[in-house]
């Protein structure tokens, strides 16, 4: 079963064509970075905007490279939430009408889900049950996975994704947008010691997260602390990398073993943090866990994961109404 994904929740505009939820035969995603970066953050206006000039050509290129006729796809799977409302509805609406137009079985999907599935696009899925680690710039959270569209949350942040707090403390240091991944090159030559930064929730018994702490303590510490040269910089980054890892890393186990799960999939834009992959996969080795995380391609934004899951729940018979509409957050219910 051949399903087209269409994905546009943020500042991403991407589609992508996957066979039976696992051979990706293309995947294409325009980045709207560029657009953004004069603004150090998402403007959610242009991101609409974006979405809307290029959604047909992204879709048109993706079933080009996988030399597929738009009437020879068997479903379309397009994400409906959590996302910025303008974009989310620029790609929903766009693909009910593509959907209506071909007479395609047509399902909204979860963005955290779809983060999820990207685990089963590479060569090492876990086998289930398993507990993912969702680590995006507007979610960090942990599930325990019993079946392809079976999730339940543990927790989740109380304030700050760990992926904002990364956007956030880049740019207090001034080191552009999107952060994450600046913060994560400059660590590798820092002393992730050198700083004390809080390790928020690390000692409770909760798989909540918390990181606006962090990010403030970071702020104090640079008001008294101004960065003097790029090793200074360099520390900085590292020691409030190290606290957001230590955090998740721990919290990521302790789920495993109180779940009894000897697998964990770490996914979502942060889970290409060079050190979070590091930390994550030893300490958990140590604990006879396996660590699965998917391709790089994968972890960011993309469309592929979203038609791997749209495959599950249209062979599952599900169907989203062509009267649905878009939802920009959900209440996760922690089971
Ligand atoms: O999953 P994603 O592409 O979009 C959302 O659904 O939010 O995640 C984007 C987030 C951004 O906050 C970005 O700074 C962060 O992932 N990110 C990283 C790295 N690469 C991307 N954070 C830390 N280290 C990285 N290498
Ligand atoms: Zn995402």
């Amino acid at each position: 079963m051949k399903v087209l994904g269409i994905e546009s929740s943020c500042d991403e505009t991407a589609a992508a064509v996957v066979a039976d939820g696992r051979v990706v035969l293309s995947s294409v995603v325009a980045s709207q970075v560029a657009i953004h970066r004069p603004y150090d953050g998402v403007v959610p206006e242009l991101a609409s905007r974006e979405h809307l000039r290029v959604v047909a050509p992204v879709v048109s290129r993706a079933l080009a490279e996988a030399g597929m006729a738009a009437d020879t796809l068997d479903g379309l799977a397009v994400t409906r939430g959590p996302g910025l409302i303008g974009a989310l509805l620029v790609g929903f609406s766009f693909a009910k009408a593509y959907a209506w137009a071909l007479g395609l079985p047509w399902v909204g999907i979860d963005h955290l889900e779809a983060h999820i599935q990207a685990v089963f696009l590479g060569d090492d899925p876990p086998p289930f049950p398993f507990v993912a680690l969702m680590v995006s710039g507007g979610h960090t959270c942990l599930y325990d996975v019993t079946g392809p569209t079976a999730m339940t949350p543990l927790g989740q942040t109380r304030d700050d994704a760990a992926g904002e707090a990364f956007d956030k403390v880049a740019k207090m240091l001034d080191l552009g947008y999107p952060g994450g991944e600046v913060i994560d090159r400059i660590a590798v030559d820092g002393d992730p010691t050198r700083v004390a930064f809080p390790r928020p929730f690390l000692n409770r018994d909760t798989f909540d997260f918390s990181f606006s702490g962090l990010k403030s303590a970071v702020r104090r510490h640079l008001e008294t602390h101004p960065p003097l040269c790029s090793r200074d910089m360099a520390d900085i980054a590292a020691s409030f990398q190290e606290a957001v890892v230590d955090v998740l890393t721990a919290k990521a186990v302790a789920a495993c073993r109180r779940r009894g799960c000897r697998h964990l999939a770490l996914v979502g834009g942060v889970a290409a943090n060079g050190r979070l992959r590091t930390r994550l996969t030893a300490d958990a080795r140590s604990k006879g866990i396996r660590v699965h995380i998917p391709a790089p391609a994968f972890c960011g934004d993309n469309a592929a994961m979203v038609a791997a899951i749209g495959y599950h729940r249209l062979a599952a018979g599900e169907r989203t109404p062509l009267d649905a509409d878009v939802f920009s957050r959900h209440p996760i219910r922690i089971g």
